[in-house]
């Protein structure tokens, strides 16, 4: 199904396009401002552990694992004989559900509130105990047996975010199975491509989402998506949102919810720490999504980092993501859980469902401790309620930390989130590849926040680099592509399913012996890293990781459009929106002539359709030409800083220079490059 060579060629003519001194100019400190804040907020018991799981990762992390309970312990703390497929805790066996759930009950917890979901969408407020969750996941876990599911059989999950969601996910790992969880902006064609590369025994799914502004029928999309899907699953798990929308079941295919619960409870299976917990699809570098593969032994990292990062050893967690999203899978459902926390899920926006009070309300009236969201949702808050009169009516007491990921965190919003919670907002650095943060402020080892802008040190077990396009280590302050050396630490990514060379040739081959990140940043003297962008065609729309590669190659279906480029646009509230311009195939002798706004429009329909409306695609716009090199290559980082008004420097190798004046033009009418120089040689 992959063309591994086409990926290679498409990074080779991406890799660079943004040059290193431009990505300079487009960070908010250079290096000698950074000069002028001190350092104190590194700490000697940071550094210690940090130097500790370098030098002795066996040391480190075999302590590590004896956070969780082990049904046989491990022969080998680290195996890196066969880099980059490292192996942790090799040959110990646990089981990740026994950990998040039955080890707590056992240990006395079992009244204590596990999950809570908070849908003002719907008007309900649910608290789950942990018997409660041992219950629901045991009974589901001994369905999914009788349907057929073992151990290493996969289940996709395509729900919203509802405690029967993290049911599901944990009753999959109960029984030793693997589990996609399939995020529901994604149109039915995204669920299919799931569908059909994890071969799915069950499929678990709810009848419908709820969004603002309209419900979201699932169980139809899951119907077309096996409708055209050459992998049909044993049965469907439908779960009845009664009081919003019931569907229809197909006769011989699904079983309701409210029936599977009813199987007889079955006990916890023991996985060996490098089997797979979870399959997680995320995008870049093409359109093919990418099949992110989680070893079970990530379980033991995660329970770790809710101390060592977050700095929570009791209390409430909350986790203002979805589920379908990394951030869900490790701290909304398995972090929190593991660390027997309570963790909350909200089914909401930050600022319409009702009102802009809701985080406050949530806050105050789960006696939230730490929240965990993205950038976006402050800048969404700042801009409906500015002054904070909402966050009056509340009382945000509990709350002790902010943490926020995903995306370039901007100092006014930083700033404004301190002064409207009252507390440190504190940035770090994630992928869905890692699994849990590359970079932070590691609270348990007593540090206290992030020098402005930073991302924070790294978190032990990443030894970071920024290296030029040579492959030389960058001076520290200079701005490289970020690297990771391995061995990486334990919850990394196995593998790609299925796709072990893929695995290798995306990630470890350009700089032998690290990961590439894909992100360029630079790292101070003392090690605090700076992300500044990415380097291939990731963007991130309100902290949803997005491919612009995937978007063009939808556009380019349309029998209209003759060549397409999509870029990431600023946007004051989602940080990028994808920005495409096109052009239009003249017609064929007998062909109707269309009006450009009828293509634009069926382009909007089109990406909708095909990806989903999660791509947030609203933006096209027809052009005479495109700015290519002779060779073809595209120009897309002229036409990204062309919208933001930046000077652009042209290749020598331009085939035609005049594009830019009707270019410019277009992005005008968005309001973009309203001050643009004209593009220099
Ligand atoms: N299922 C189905 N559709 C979904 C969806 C889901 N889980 N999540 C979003 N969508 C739809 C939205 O309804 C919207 O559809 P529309 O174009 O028909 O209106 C579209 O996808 C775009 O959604 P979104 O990017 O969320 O835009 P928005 O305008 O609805 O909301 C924000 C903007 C900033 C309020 C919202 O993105 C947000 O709350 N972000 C911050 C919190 C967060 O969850 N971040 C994810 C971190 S991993
Ligand atoms: P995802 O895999 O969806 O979590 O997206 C990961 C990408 O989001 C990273 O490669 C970065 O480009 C970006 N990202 C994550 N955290 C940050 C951050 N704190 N600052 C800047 N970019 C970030």
């Amino acid at each position: 199904m992959y063309q591994d060579n086409d990926i290679k060629s498409k990074m080779d003519k991406k890799k660079f396009e943004t040059s290193i001194s431009e990505l300079k100019t487009k960070s908010f400190v250079t290096p000698a401002d950074m000069e002028n804040y001190d350092n104190g907020d590194v700490t000697e018991e940071y550094q210690r552990a940090y130097k500790r799981s370098l030098a002795d990762p066996e040391g480190f992390w075999g302590e590590v694992g004896k956070e969780l309970e082990w049904t046989r312990p491990w022969e080998q703390v680290l195996d890196n004989s066969n880099p980059p497929f490292t192996k942790w805790w090799v040959g110990g066996e646990m089981s990740v559900c026994h950990n998040a759930v039955d080890r707590h009950v056992a240990g006395g917890k079992g009244d204590q509130i596990a999950l809570v979901y908070d849908s003002p969408l719907t008007d309900t407020v649910k608290r789950i105990t942990y018997s409660e969750v041992q219950d629901q996941v045991s009974r589901l876990a001994g369905k999914l047996s009788s349907l057929g599911v073992t151990r290493g059989s996969r289940v996709v999950i395509y729900m919203p975010v509802i405690p029967e969601a993290v049911i599901a996910m944990l009753a999959t790992n109960r029984i030793g199975a693997i589990h996609s969880v399939v995020f529901g902006g994604f149109a039915a064609r995204e669920l299919r491509t799931r569908i059909e590369h994890a071969e799915p025994t069950v499929i678990i799914a709810a009848s419908c989402g709820v969004e603002p502004n309209k419900i979201v029928r699932y169980k139809d999309i899951l119907d077309e998506a096996l409708c055209q899907s050459s992998h049909q699953p044993n049965k469907c798990i439908i779960f009845q949102r009664r009081r919003v929308l019931e569907c229809s079941l197909e006769k011989d295919r699904d079983i309701c919810w409210d029936e599977a619960l009813k199987a007889e409870p079955v006990p916890c299976v023991s996985t060996e720490a490098n089997e797979a917990l979870y399959i997680l699809y995320t995008s870049g570098t093409t359109d093919d999504p990418k099949g992110i593969q989680r070893p079970c032994g990530h379980a033991a990292t995660l329970c770790w980092s809710m101390n060592a990062v977050y700095g929570l050893k009791r209390g409430v967690w909350w986790a203002a993501s979805d589920l379908g999203w990394v951030v869900g899978h490790s701290y909304i459902c398995y972090g929190p859980l593991l660390a027997g926390l309570t963790t909350v899920l909200y089914e909401g926006k930050p600022d319409r469902t009702p009102d802009p009070g809701q985080y406050f309300r949530i806050i105050e009236q789960h006696r939230v401790n730490a929240l965990f969201t993205i950038p976006t949702a402050f800048r969404v808050l700042k801009r409906t309620d500015p002054a904070g009169k909402y966050a009056r009516r509340y009382c945000s007491k509990s709350l002790k930390t902010i943490v926020v990921a995903g995306e370039h965190c901007d100092q006014d919003t930083r700033h404004w989130a301190e002064n409207i919670f009252g507390v440190p907002v504190i940035n770090h650095w994630w992928q869905t590849e890692t699994g849990s943060p590359i970079t932070a402020a590691c609270i348990g080892y007593g540090v206290k926040g992030v020098r402005p802008h930073s991302t924070g040190y790294p978190v032990p077990g990443y030894d970071l680099r920024a290296l030029r396009e040579d492959g030389s280590e960058c001076h520290s302050g200079e701005v490289g592509r970020l690297v990771a050396k391995v061995p990486l630490p334990p919850g990394f990514a196995s593998t790609l399913w299925q796709s072990d060379d893929r695995f290798k040739k995306v990630y470890f081959d350009n700089y032998p012996g690290f990961y590439d990140t894909q992100d360029m940043g630079w790292i101070s003297a003392e090690g605090a890293v700076w992300v500044v962008a990415r380097a291939d065609d990731v963007i991130n729309v309100a902290g949803h990781r997005l491919s612009t590669a995937a978007i063009e190659d939808v556009v380019l279906k349309h029998a209209r459009v003759a060549d397409a480029i999509v870029v990431g646009a600023p946007d004051p509230t989602k940080g990028d929106v994808p920005l495409c311009l096109y052009v239009l195939r003249p017609p064929q002798d007998d062909e109707e002539i269309v009006q450009e706004n009828t293509v634009t429009q069926e382009l909007i329909a089109l990406v909708r359709h095909l990806i989903g409306p999660i791509a947030a695609f609203r933006k096209a716009v027809a052009v005479p030409a495109l700015p290519r090199t002779r060779s073809g290559k595209a120009l897309r980082g002229t036409i990204s800083k062309l919208a933001r008004s930046q000077l652009v420097k042209l290749p020598a190798t331009i085939e035609d220079a005049s594009v830019f004046g009707e270019i410019k033009v277009a992005l005008q009418k968005f309001g973009y490059a309203i001050n643009a120089p004209d593009p220099e040689m």
